[in-house]
């Protein structure tokens, strides 16, 4: 493995740490800076790619993205390697995540609008995000939901550029390979089924009716189904599927306090019966002893 990467331009050095993502286009690395700050460091011979998304994270940066500081190239055995320095989420994405079993439904349905709510911003500027799935989701360590991987944005109305076929509507027969926000709701709606099915659903690729089924079978109730059907058949705007997604979360917070309360109080019930029956036991014993 390459222990130090010095930009050709910017003559900035890195040494790595370890490897920390791999994807369809580059390989993450940690790396430290000569600051010896801790940063994540994107490698890969697609200079367009790394290009473009470095534009986007500096054009579309909010709380979600990681800032980036520097584009550089390198050289080793006379090829050459275009990457990008930026911050280091510490956590896992939603895959790995998924792979773990870690979610109750309330927590998908906050992640889920953690995302969509990403997903206005830049549909505000008038782009779609087009790659949305579990690999470039990152839940940190510390519980908050970050975005990677810009290299799948298109301008409103293009093409979708880079996709993967488990999240694309078009293998579902939902809709065409267009940049529209519904694009991106499509790949959304997926990645909670994924959540909710805690797998990346590979039988269900292009079977909307299965995967409602599906859901369906594990204990989602109605509101739930209509709101992943209206999600898959784009017939909702992204912001009504929002707030959708805010009430399910509420409904579930709330039914679970309701749970949490009523065990509490069968405990103090038990409590109040048996120190009932303890009382009259001693007072039955104590006037038998005086009767006797
Ligand atoms: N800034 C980051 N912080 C932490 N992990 C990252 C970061 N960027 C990428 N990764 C990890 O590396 C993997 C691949 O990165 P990604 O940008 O999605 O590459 P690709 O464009 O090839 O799909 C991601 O799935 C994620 O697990
Ligand atoms: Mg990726």
């Amino acid at each position: 493995m390459i222990k130090v990467i010095k930009g050709k331009w910017n003559k900035k050095i890195y040494r790595v740490i370890e490897k920390i993502g791999q994807g369809g286009i580059g390989a993450v690395y940690k790396v430290v800076d000569e600051d010896k700050n801790i940063k994540a460091l994107k490698i890969t011979k697609n200079i367009n790619s790394i290009t473009r998304e470095h534009k986007f994270l500096n054009e579309l940066k909010s709380y979600y993205t990681p800032k980036v500081y520097d584009m550089d190239d390198f050289q080793i055995r006379n090829k050459v390697y275009y990457f990008i320095v930026m911050d280091l989420f510490s956590g896992k994405n939603i895959k790995e995540y998924i792979k773990e079993n870690k979610f109750d439904e309330g927590h998908i349905w906050k992640i889920g609008w953690e995302i969509g709510s990403f997903l206005e911003h830049i549909h505000g500027k008038k782009y779609i995000y087009g790659d949305l799935k579990g690999e470039n989701v990152i839940i940190t360590d510390d519980n908050k939901v970050k975005i990677i991987d810009m290299g799948g944005v298109s301008k409103k109305g293009e093409s979708i550029r880079e996709f993967t076929l488990l999240y694309d509507r078009s293998k579902f027969n939902k809709g065409i390979r267009k940049a529209e926000e519904s694009y991106d709701l499509f790949s959304l709606t997926l990645l909670i089924i994924n959540m909710i099915l805690k797998k990346d659903f590979k039988k269900g690729v292009g079977k909307a009716d299965l995967l409602i089924r599906k859901c369906k079978n594990v204990g989602m109730g109605k509101a739930q189904l209509k709101l992943l059907g209206d999600g898959l058949d784009g017939n909702i705007s992204l912001k009504d599927f929002l707030k959708v997604v805010k009430s399910l979360e509420n409904n579930y917070k709330i039914a679970r306090m309701k749970k949490i309360k009523f065990k509490i109080d069968r405990v103090v019930n038990y409590m109040l019966i048996s120190s009932i029956v303890f009382f009259l036991s001693v007072l039955i014993l104590n006037l038998k002893r005086v009767l006797d």
